[in-house]
């Protein structure tokens, strides 16, 4: 199996929904690179917003550019990666640590488009589930959700501090609760099928397309 060929797969096919005119939320990772990477050869007409710094200087770096996402209210499009997807739409993202953009772009977009190599799907979901923190009573916080633990990365472009919660995720919506609903965590990376509007696989040689409904 050539998860890279599954990855540009999936990439590819997101690309051919990008019209000129939209306002595009662009993820982040290795397979979301795959679709830059065509993106700066189509060269839309198009406004885009860039989930993190990272997807945000690759367009920069190929001519394109990129808006900060401060005065548009709505995004028509947004396309990214996951690090686990369920048959029914649940998401962990986050491994990038980039979850807390993501899940704003995320909400923010009327059509929401997870494109990802097969190897992302699960029966069901497993930590680790990334965690954004306030530094401010970090120990504290960890201490509320337990079992988690501090990951050895750069905070955040917000400065937050990343993290990683390593219990059970056998209620994705009650774990869900509990982690937004636990003071200092800015964001977790548990995605809703209410936010996700279709899945684009690449599975060997075919893309495998999965609608969840979500925004549309
Ligand atoms: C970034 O924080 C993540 O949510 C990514 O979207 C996710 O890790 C997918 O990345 P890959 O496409 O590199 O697997």
């Amino acid at each position: 199996m050539d998860v890279e060929a599954e990855k540009r797969r999936a990439a590819l096919a997101s690309a051919d929904l990008i019209e000129n005119g939209m306002r595009v939320g662009l993820g982040t990772g290795s397979t979301v690179g795959y679709l830059l990477a065509e993106l700066a050869v189509r060269r839309p007409r198009v406004s885009y917003v860039a989930t993190s710094p990272r997807t945000a200087t690759i367009m920069r770096d190929a001519g394109i550019e990129v808006d900060p996402f401060d005065a548009l209210d709505r995004l028509d499009l947004a396309i990214d990666g996951a690090d686990q997807i369920t048959s029914g739409g649940w998401l962990i993202k986050g491994g990038g640590g980039a979850h807390t953009r993501e899940k704003i772009v995320a909400a923010s977009a009327d059509r929401y488009v997870v494109i990802a190599d097969a190897s992302k799907f699960v029966e069901s979901l497993h930590a680790p589930v990334p965690l954004e923190l306030l530094a401010f009573g970090v120990a504290a916080t960890l201490g509320r959700l337990h079992p988690s633990e501090l990951r050895a990365a750069p905070r955040s472009p917000d400065h937050g501090v990343l993290a990683d919660y390593l219990g059970v995720v056998d209620d994705p919506a009650a774990l869900s609760a509990r982690l937004a609903g636990t003071p200092g965590v800015v964001a977790h990376g548990l995605f809703p099928p209410s936010l996700v509007t279709e899945i684009l696989l690449g599975r060997g040689g075919t893309l495998q397309q999965i609608t969840i409904g979500g925004p549309q």
